[in-house]
């Protein structure tokens, strides 16, 4: 990578955020990386570069946050990337997850997200360029058994990233959401996922559904290394992409979606277009 840039990376402690920064040190390059626990942070990472911001933050709150961004900027004297890479997987119905379990995981996916965006942008925009990659996952685009919050979540990452990439571009700031598959990660571990405190014993196939994917913990296909490899890659292009599929696996997903949404659409197209004043 040539031109040096700053780039602030939130949840590194473990998984895709710690390859990624890792990726970016070696690469010369700036990072202000977040975690709720800088001494797992500092231990994981390992690294006395002055080039290295390591910042506690808790991103459900926009204070924490905008300290981090001033942090970095204080540091760094700019922000030319940002990687809202923290997130956790919550499975349950919905009928089982209570409102508690369910607000704190759209508090870190979503809220924790938009934090970040709503205060950095104002720096990004003043100096008219910058790049915004937000990970959502396959499960926001096309959702499985079992994992319904964790999926609306997702979704809305990506929602409003569509919508961002628009509304920002005029700035010179570009866009990108991330749907990864399956990556071996701590993601699958009791210290990442999050299962509901009361489960319901009539829900036999989400059960099966966890059981499932909790057994695919440290053999997923996904290499994570490889995964932080092509998203950085996404920085130096002149037209990067505003989605982007990470696995054979969400590749799969994705595409078997968008093949049953088409025809759903049109097996129900003369109900669709009959409700319009002239239909
Ligand atoms: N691995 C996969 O299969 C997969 C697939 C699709 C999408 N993703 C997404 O990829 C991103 C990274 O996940 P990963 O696979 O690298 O999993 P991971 O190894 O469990 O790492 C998740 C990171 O997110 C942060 N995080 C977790 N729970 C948090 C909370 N309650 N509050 C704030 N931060 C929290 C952690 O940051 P600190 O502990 O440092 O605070 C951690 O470093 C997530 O957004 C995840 O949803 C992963």
């Amino acid at each position: 990578m040539g031109y040096k840039k700053v780039w602030f990376v939130t949840g590194a402690s473990k998984g895709l955020g710690l390859s990624l920064v890792n990726q970016l040190l070696k690469a010369g390059q700036y990072v202000a990386a977040t975690s709720r626990n800088i001494n797992e942070l500092t231990s994981a990472v390992n690294s006395n570069s002055e080039k290295f911001l390591p910042i506690t933050v808790d991103l459900s709150s926009e204070q924490s946050v905008e300290q981090a961004i001033n942090a970095t900027i204080t540091q760094f004297g700019r922000i030319d990337v940002i990687i809202n890479n923290a997130g956790y997987g919550i499975g349950g119905s919905i009928e089982e997850l209570t409102e508690k379990e369910t607000r704190n995981n759209f508090d870190v996916n979503v809220f924790g997200t938009l934090n970040v965006i709503r205060k950095a942008i104002p720096h990004l925009r003043a100096q008219k360029s910058g790049h915004i990659i937000n990970i959502s996952s396959i499960a926001g685009i096309n959702g499985a058994t079992g994992w319904a919050i964790y999926s609306a979540t997702k979704a809305a990452v990506i929602a409003f990233s569509e919508v961002l990439a628009e509304d920002v571009k005029a700035f010179g700031i570009k866009v990108t959401v991330v749907a990864p598959g399956a990556f071996r990660t701590n993601f699958l571990t009791p210290e990442s996922l999050i299962l509901p405190e009361n489960p319901i014993g009539d829900y036999e196939e989400v059960r099966e559904a966890h059981a499932r994917y909790i057994k695919m913990d440290g053999a997923q296909v996904g290499d994570p290394e490889k995964a932080a490899a092509a998203m950085i890659s996404l920085v130096s292009m002149p037209n990067p992409p505003i989605h982007l599929l990470l696995g054979n696996d969400a590749l799969t997903r994705a595409t078997g979606k968008l093949a049953a949404l088409t025809t759903e659409i049109q097996t129900w197209k003369a109900i669709t277009i009959s409700t319009d004043l002239d239909g």
